[in-house]
């Protein structure tokens, strides 16, 4: 190479660029390794782009003896002149695979199920001829069909009948249904399913209000979704109306208690219709699950999924459910085109929940609700930042060759909410409501990327308002920037005030003149989890007692309240909260109580024991979700 003067002036430059002082960033080691291996970054095996499919009927016999769904996926499909079409399956028997429309027309043709993966399972490649637009794979659920949870009749509410339900996000729904899993492939479907006389099956679709005679249901969803979004739930259900198009169903023992539970949700329908636009799809029910459920709630089209821990008694967990009607805006209607761009769905989810309980409850109630999340993402950060993937703080992430669940974390939901809070204050309310409703308009019923985002709000919102603003940082670096937006609660500083009193040694539940004695009910979940967080792990017993005694936290019914009060019981050797614990354990699979309930537990070798015992028990309780992530804490 000749030395021209124009390379020597970059090489300087080059030189005294690397020289400049600039605080490092850390650079991102991405596991190279692991990339070479499987490179699917949308976390499917799926060719979308030379054929992919616009509508799946679904063909299904549930069977409960068996544990088993027999099933026909019928796909219909726009083909580019493929010659053969690649499906996601995980743990499914595949019978055989047909080509053509009608039953009678079928023809058998050639399939070949590929080399497994543990994360993403296994291609099923058919052969197709390059004018073929009916494919019907016919197949049957194995015992390591990881969306389904079959229950025994001793797990329900009910306790004679068994139960059934899915959950397919994020790569699941290919361990029920063979077909094309993600995201960025909407699609419509319908679906014909036989189950138990005395059952009542529904899934996310429009859906029947009671049982009928034969055990037979038909179902539409018209508008198209990702595969994420399609599920079932089969058991002993009943259904109670709430409002014009909305309503709850769940066991007959629990009824009731769903109608006042969630007595608001036409309140909170019209309120997000008033801030984000209409409702896309009609009707809007929730489905009560079993304790089993892995989660406070799953957003599933038209009839969000939910844990029978939301009913409190007292209406206090009812943001969970704005949580999950808010993604029938951010998620289901606008979804992310790949489980890189997650904060899309969730962080624009825990927004718009709390932009709809400030409207229902007011600022005090936000802000608290917002603070406690924050709190979480804080931990969460410096966790993240000194493990393995550091880079797992960015918005934007990188999954390539790892589950889509490691991007699960506060993060997505609570970094994604500050961002959006942070612009919302850079630009007045007003103009970000605006451009919200003009995002939802263009991108309703498609998926978009995170760098999608990015053109879209530059052109729409900061460019005609000549604002600067770091949206790089934000998207696509590490931690929280400086220009996040902080939250203030006074109600919040009170009750850490009266937490520190205690940790002090005062009495703060002695009844003083012309004040009335703290009560429980007195105060909001958050500042109860405020309150127990304040505390620190190395309390008296007899101060431990004092608020047990005071506050019956072990058995408040408030699953939130209770779950951290559990965890303050271990760290601080608390005896008296270890048999209600177990019964909690035992009963109760949403992740994000038993996790860090077990957390705590492996720090000291005895507790371990007595979990790993408590565990024989509790494992089968729970869905193969929350059971992989204990399994992994206590085999550590
Ligand atoms: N969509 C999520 C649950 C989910 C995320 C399942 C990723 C599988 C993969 C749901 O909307 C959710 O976030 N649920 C939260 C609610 C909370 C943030 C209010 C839960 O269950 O705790
Ligand atoms: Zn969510």
């Amino acid at each position: 190479m000749k030395f021209t003067p124009l390379i020597f002036l970059s090489i300087l430059i080059s030189l005294l660029a690397s020289c400049e002082e600039k605080p490092k960033k850390k650079i991102d080691i991405k596991p190279a390794v692991e990339i070479v291996k499987k490179s699917f970054p949308q976390h499917s095996y799926s060719n979308i782009k030379e054929v992919h499919t616009t509508h799946l009927h679904l063909d299904l016999d549930v069977d409960f003896d068996k544990k088993t769904i027999y099933g026909v996926a019928r796909h219909e499909m726009k083909n580019y002149g493929a010659k053969e079409a690649i499906f996601d399956i995980k743990g499914l028997k595949i019978q055989k695979v047909t080509l053509g429309h009608e039953p009678e027309a079928e023809i058998e043709t050639n399939y070949v199920v590929g080399e497994s993966d543990s994360i993403l399972g296994e291609p099923l490649t058919v052969t197709l001829d390059s004018a073929t637009t009916f494919v019907n794979i016919y197949y049957q659920t194995t015992e390591k069909s990881e969306a389904l949870d079959w229950l025994d009749p001793e797990m329900t509410g009910g306790k004679k009948l068994p139960f059934l339900y899915s959950q397919g996000e994020a790569i699941l729904t290919r361990s029920w249904i063979p077909l094309q899993d993600v995201p960025s492939n909407r699609i419509t479907y319908s679906a014909d399913v036989k189950v138990p006389k005395e059952m009542l099956a529904l899934m996310s679709a429009e859906n029947p209000v009671e049982k009928n005679e034969e055990g037979i249901y038909h179902f539409e969803m018209k508008q198209a979704i990702p595969s994420y979004l399609i599920a079932i739930a089969v058991g002993d259900l009943v259904y109670e109306k709430l409002g014009e198009n909305c309503g709850v169903y769940s066991e007959p023992n629990l009824i009731d208690k769903c109608v006042y539970e969630f007595e608001e949700l036409p309140l909170m329908i019209k309120s997000a219709e008033k801030l984000f636009g209409k409702y896309q799809w009609e009707q809007y029910d929730i489905v009560i699950l079993p304790y089993s459920f892995p989660f406070g709630g799953m957003e599933n089209p038209r009839l969000t999924f939910a844990n029978p821990t939301l009913i409190a008694g007292d209406r206090s967990l009812v943001s969970v459910i704005a949580h999950e009607l808010a993604h029938s805006w951010s998620g289901n209607y606008v979804t992310n085109k790949t489980w890189n761009d997650f904060w899309l769905n969730e962080g624009f989810t825990v927004y718009i929940e709390n932009r709809i309980m400030e409207d229902l409850y007011g600022t005090e109630v936000a802000d608290m609700l917002a603070l406690i999340e924050f709190q979480e993402l804080e931990i969460e950060l410096k966790t993240i930042a000194a493990g393995p993937h550091p880079y797992d703080t960015h918005l934007k992430l990188f999954l390539d060759g790892r589950n889509p669940d490691d991007g699960m974390t506060t993060v997505a939901y609570v970094k994604g909410a500050m961002f959006l809070k942070t612009l919302e204050t850079r630009v007045g309310r007003a103009n970000f409501d605006v451009f919200l409703k003009r995002y939802f308009k263009e991108y309703g019923f498609k998926t978009l990327t995170t760098e999608e985002f990015e053109n879209f709000l530059r052109e729409h919102l900061l460019n005609p308002m000549r604002i600067k603003f770091n949206l790089k940082e934000w998207l696509y670096e590490d931690g929280l920037p400086s220009n996040c937006v902080k939250i203030e609660s006074k109600r919040f500083n009170n009750i850490q005030a009266l937490a520190n009193k205690l940790a002090l040694g005062e009495d703060i539940f002695k009844v003083k003149w012309k004040k009335d004695k703290i009560k429980r009910e007195d105060y909001t979940t958050q500042e109860w989890l405020a309150f127990i967080r304040t505390l620190p792990d190395t309390l008296p017993q007899g101060t431990m007692a004092l608020i047990d005694k005071n506050l019956n936290f072990k058995a408040c019914g408030n699953s939130e309240i209770m779950a951290e009060w559990f965890v303050l019981g271990i760290q601080n050797n608390y005896k008296a909260v270890f048999p209600p614990m177990r019964k909690f354990l035992i009963k109760v699979g949403r992740r994000k109580f038993i996790e860090p309930i077990f957390e705590e537990l492996v720090k000291n070798a005895d507790n371990k024991v007595w979990a790993k015992d408590l565990y024989k028990t509790a494992r089968n309780n729970y869905h193969y979700i929350t059971r992989s992530t204990v399994d992994e804490i206590l085999n550590n």
